[in-house]
């Protein structure tokens, strides 16, 4: 048991049982950079406005910076008796510096500190994720462009629809690391705003300069009311969800791995470097990193949950269940972080069995829908050559083979309408040629899509 420093109006001592309960520094210590750099900008600015001596500002720095070195080294233990991080450090410092460190905490309080700490701390992870995702997007798009041309059936329903590139597949997947990458590389508003000088909950009691930390620590503006900013996690609440979200578009891809990776399907050999054996099945290559990536899905949605219920029916302002809030982001963090890196690596080394995916792309009756586009463009109204489609289908199925292999008096039988130049249309190749409108799956349009592609993915690189 300690008596910490807030503890003038108390007789006796916590209860040890209470201390091992409400520590937090067992995981709030991730914290430490943004904890140090943001006592440092306010002791800068506590002695640049006259309300601690300068000298003392300067010690107090000074202290801090060789504290962050050792920290950085691993070389500092943490005492679990001091709570959590921000008392650790100050306890750090006083061990350092003497008296100056207790001047360190004047305008300040631990609510605004913290609220400090774990935002900069998920502005400077967003941009980690975002320049993860732009590594990944870099490989989705190189392999893509590796492919060009090579056909495969696209699916709907898991069932054989249509036949499209390969790198329009692969490259649906670009789209939604796309969408991931914007929600983590350009941070909404409130993110620019410094929580700092909001005090425990009514604003800092000196005439602190709310600017020159917010300026020095990145921010461009400051908060607006201080009750909101030291009970507000919105932006811890937005990085889970865009996490879990960017989590589920690799669970998707992982997903698609492991069903392209059985024998059934046969569409990709894993590589050695990212797959497992089995300990009893010696013929056994499993998908492991993508089942991983997909199953730690489940966390990351379950870490947007618990922040959520955390933060359902607080009070203003400050209330000690915002300490629940730091290891679900840690979580969803280190998670997300890994799994980008996993799918990356994944998808670098996976091999394509081209062979493979043109044959199941020539599957026949995926050129249903050309047959009745055809028709619909000689005039017949799209329901009827529908029908008529669904007819010849059947046939097909009955016989066992594709709609280029019926005779021409067979298929008129159906429609006066269908001509010898069907024929040449009933070709995979044919057929993906014919989506040439923004967006679809003919060649040309996959190939300036890629190249779209490649310069916005050289001008995101260039920040
Ligand atoms: N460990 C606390 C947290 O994570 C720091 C703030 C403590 N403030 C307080 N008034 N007890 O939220």
């Amino acid at each position: 048991m300690t008596r910490k420093p807030w503890q003038g109006r108390f007789s006796g001592k916590t209860s040890n049982i209470l201390e091992r309960f409400s520590q937090s520094i067992s995981f709030d210590r991730e914290l430490f950079p943004q904890d140090i750099r943001g006592s440092i900008a306010h002791a800068r600015m506590l002695g640049e406005r006259g309300i601690i001596p300068k000298e003392d500002a300067a010690v107090i720095m000074d202290g801090l910076e060789k504290i962050l070195a050792d920290l950085e080294k691993g070389s500092q233990p943490w005492r679990e008796d001091l709570e959590d991080v921000h008392m650790n450090i100050e306890a750090l410092l006083g061990e350092r510096v003497g008296e100056a460190a207790g001047r360190l905490h004047t305008g300040r309080s631990r609510n605004d500190q913290v609220a400090l700490d774990f935002k900069l701390y998920v502005r400077e992870t967003s941009g980690h994720v975002a320049r993860d995702l732009l590594k990944l997007l870099e490989v989705l798009l190189k392999r893509a462009e590796e492919h060009f041309g090579i056909l495969m059936p696209g699916y709907t329903h898991t069932q054989r629809a249509q036949p499209v590139l390969l790198s329009h597949h692969l490259m649906a997947y670009f789209e939604m690391f796309r969408r991931d990458h914007a929600e983590f590389a350009f941070l909404p508003a409130n993110m620019e705003e410094c929580p700092l000088g909001s005090g425990a909950l009514a604003g800092a009691g000196f005439p602190i300069d709310r600017m020159m930390t917010a300026r020095e620590l990145g921010f461009s503006t400051v908060t607006r009311n201080s009750m909101d900013a030291v009970s507000d996690r919105d932006f811890a609440a937005r990085f889970l969800f865009n996490a879990a979200l960017c989590q589920i578009h690799l669970s998707r891809m992982a997903e698609e791995i492991v069903i392209w990776a059985t024998s059934e399907f046969g569409f990709v050999t894993l590589p050695d470097a990212f797959s497992t054996g089995s300990s009893m099945m010696p013929q056994k290559k499993n998908p492991d990193p993508a089942e991983l990536v997909r199953g730690k899905t489940g966390r990351t949605i379950g870490n947007l949950m618990s922040l959520l219920a955390t933060l359902k029916g607080l009070p203003l302002t400050y209330n000690r269940d915002l300490q629940e809030d730091k290891e679900p982001l840690f979580d969803s963090a280190k998670t997300l972080l890994g799994s980008i890196e996993i799918m990356a690596g994944l998808m670098d080394s996976i091999g394509f069995n081209t062979r493979r995916l043109t044959e199941a792309a020539e599957d026949p009756l995926m050129l249903a829908t050309d047959l009745a586009d055809y028709l619909t463009l000689k005039g017949l109204p799209f329901r009827n050559a529908h029908e008529v489609t669904g007819k010849l289908v059947a046939l097909c199925v009955e016989r066992g083979c594709g709609l280029a292999a019926l005779s021409l008096e067979e298929m008129r039988k159906h429609s006066g309408l269908i001509g010898e130049d069907i024929f040449g249309l009933l070709t995979p190749e044919a057929s993906v040629a014919k989506r040439d409108i923004p967006g679809g799956t003919a060649p040309g349009q996959v190939r300036s899509a890629m190249e779209k592609a490649r310069e916005w993915l050289e001008t995101a690189r260039r920040g």
